[in-house]
């Protein structure tokens, strides 16, 4: 709410990869309107996003996006109270066209402007009320965060909204990440999360046996790695084994035999999953933590929410599904609560597209 009382309607502006979007949200939680204008098409050739490219189509995009979430939310640009934008980690061309967009928007209407942080922001989503849920979701504080996108793979202890302590990341590959490269051998392009999900469900999870990394270990001085990932084994792994049942030359790829190609699937997703859940799990363990809230593109898995809603003695939480991925509304929704709490940027803040330390110390 506003110092009147009167409803907080927050413009959230995203472009830190391939994805232009902006919403609108009410007091940090009721999406008004939420247009996500994807550039996959642009990429999918190159089997990843191609900064030039990504950079050039926000630029042209943005205030169309911007221009249809204020439509879709019935209000004009005078009835924005405040402007929040993603300004890292991303692909920093991408970042300072929202970022510059946001600004300008936020001094010509004289409103208060903050920048935020992409992957806080993932874990804010949960708490958005979705346009098709029937309720928002917001656990207390503290619990454990699990963030896994294409670029981070991160398992946190969250205390506020903006104080998360990581306990573990990945070591080489994001998880998303790891489905992307395994679906490029599949020759199914970019992103590959979504087709991966779903040729494994007509495969058998067991059908094959892939690595799992081993980085736990105790040391005379205490723990380490106890929460750390690793997928590039498993990527290796699964690539070798896809080229074993290939039939006909690359690039097509395509033709896995028989129903090897889904028998893979599914065994990696297992794979991938157990990974991520067997340090997931030793965090809760060890933080006494019974609350896990999920966010990013991977939250979308369908196998990993089978497996943590199996977990009656824990509850977990995840965003709907078209908050799992890029979009404006969890930027408002967490721009909302450094508004609502009195802190603004200034308007020569910049973009970052790392966040310097982060295994340790994101944000
Ligand atoms: O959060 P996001 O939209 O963008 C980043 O911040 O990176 O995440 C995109 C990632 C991609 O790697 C995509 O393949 C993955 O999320 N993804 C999935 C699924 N849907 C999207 N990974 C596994 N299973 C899915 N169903
Ligand atoms: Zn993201």
């Amino acid at each position: 709410m506003t110092g009147s009382d009167k409803p907080m309607k927050v413009l959230g502006i995203e472009s830190s990869c391939d994805e232009c979007a902006a919403a609108l949200v009410e007091d940090g939680k009721i999406v008004l309107s939420n247009v996500v204008a994807t550039q996959i098409p642009f990429h999918a050739a190159y089997n990843g996003v191609v900064p030039e490219i990504a950079s050039r189509k926000h630029t042209e995009w943005i205030s169309g996006v911007v221009r249809e979430s204020l439509e879709k939310a019935g209000i004009g640009p005078d009835g924005v109270d405040g402007v929040a934008v993603t300004s890292r980690p991303g692909l920093l061309g991408s970042l300072l066209v929202g970022l510059s967009f946001a600004k300008a928007f936020a001094w010509a209407r004289n409103i208060p402007f903050i920048a935020v942080d992409h992957m806080l922001a993932h874990l804010y989503a949960s708490r958005c009320q979705a346009l098709s849920a029937d309720g928002c979701q917001a656990p207390e504080y503290p619990f454990l965060g699990l963030l896994v996108s294409g670029g981070h793979s991160i398992i946190c202890r969250v205390d506020d909204f903006d104080d998360i302590t990581v306990l573990g990341a990945t070591i080489d590959d994001a998880v998303g990440e790891a489905f992307d490269k395994v679906a490029k051998h599949y020759g199914f392009g970019y992103p590959g999360g979504a087709v991966i999900d779903k040729l494994a469900q007509s495969g058998n999870p067991g059908a094959f046996r892939f690595p799992m990394p081993n980085l736990y270990k105790k040391s005379p001085q205490g723990t380490e790695h106890n929460y750390d990932l690793s997928y590039s084994g498993l990527k290796t792994a699964v690539i070798n084994q896809l080229e074993q049942f290939r039939v006909g030359p690359k690039p097509e790829q395509a033709e896995i035999a028989g129903n090897e190609g889904a028998n893979i699937a599914a065994s990696f997703q297992k794979t991938a999953v157990e990974i991520l859940l067997r340090s997931l799990f030793r965090a809760a363990e060890d933080t006494c933590l019974r609350t896990i809230v999920a966010g990013g593109g991977a939250a979308a898995n369908s196998y990993l929410r089978a497996r943590l809603t199996e977990r009656t003695d824990l509850t977990c939480i995840f965003p709907p599904p078209e908050l799992c991925g890029d979009n404006g509304a969890m930027i408002a929704g967490i721009g909302y609560q450094y508004l609502s709490r009195g802190q603004s940027s200034p308007l020569d803040v910049t973009a970052s597209a790392r966040v310097s330390g982060f295994k340790r110390k994101y944000p």
